[in-house]
């Protein structure tokens, strides 16, 4: 088991705003892990660190054996860390294929192609050449995850992957995440959707006011024990 990534007493602002408060944690090889926590917390803020959007003031984070204290946005992905923001991000005048071709801009090569991503999900075929804002909010999440896994991540990042989503497709996503977690993909799963949770992940941080404040693995947790550490 390597560590693949991990934030050490980390601190970002945005502008003025002190948000994260000393975030401690750790991502390894192979492991699928939640991070639970109500509305404006700071776990978005903790992925935007990552990405170089929240300003670290203290602490960092550390990919593999290098740390960072000011990350670029292509930091993590060039070293096998891939992110699906909340909002889904797909940009509406490139076509679903464009926006998944950008995914492998930055990333590394892999088993991950278009032809891969297409057998994963095959409506993104079917909608290849049409504009990534014109499908469906389940279809987005899926052209999201495909960009996602062009870049050929050892850990996948996915932020709220279910909000806005019919059940029936948030299922879908389990599976497909529970699939890549098979397959050797870390997950790092920040979600309010405790099904999907216990679905996909092996264990969980609980983040309050921009701190990690509890930890533990989630067989031993029932969705109702968890829900306290998600209802807003
Ligand atoms: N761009 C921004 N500028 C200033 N404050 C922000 C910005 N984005 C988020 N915040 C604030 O940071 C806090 C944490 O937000 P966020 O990380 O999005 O929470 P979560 O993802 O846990 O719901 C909230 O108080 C939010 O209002
Ligand atoms: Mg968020």
């Amino acid at each position: 088991m390597s560590l693949i990534l991990k934030y050490e007493n980390v601190h970002a602002y945005y502008g003025k705003a002190h948000v994260l408060h000393g975030v401690d944690l750790a991502v390894n090889s192979g492991d699928r892990v939640a991070l639970l926590g109500r509305n404006g917390v700071g776990k978005t803020t903790s992925v935007n660190a990552l990405l170089g959007i929240s300003d670290i003031r203290n602490g960092a984070i550390t990919i593999k054996d290098k740390e960072y204290k000011k990350p670029h946005h292509y930091t993590a992905a060039r070293h096998g860390i891939s992110v699906v923001q909340q909002g889904k991000f797909i940009l509406g005048n490139l076509s679903v294929e464009e926006n998944l071709r950008l995914g492998a801009a930055v990333g590394r090569k892999g088993q991950w192609t278009l032809e891969t991503v297409y057998n994963l999900f095959p409506i993104l075929l079917e909608r290849a050449n049409t504009p990534g804002t014109s499908l469906s909010g389940g279809q987005q999440q899926m052209l999201a995850i495909g960009r996602a896994l062009m870049a050929n991540p050892e850990l996948l990042i996915l932020d709220e992957p279910s909000e806005g989503l019919a059940p029936v497709i948030i299922e879908e996503l389990g599976e497909v995440f529970c699939r890549l977690a098979g397959e050797g993909i870390a997950i790092f799963l920040i979600e309010q959707n405790l099904h999907l949770v216990r679905q996909v992940a092996e264990r969980y941080y609980v983040m309050t006011k921009g701190k990690i404040v509890e930890e533990g693995m989630l067989e031993s947790q029932s969705i109702e024990e968890l829900q306290h550490h998600v209802s807003v």
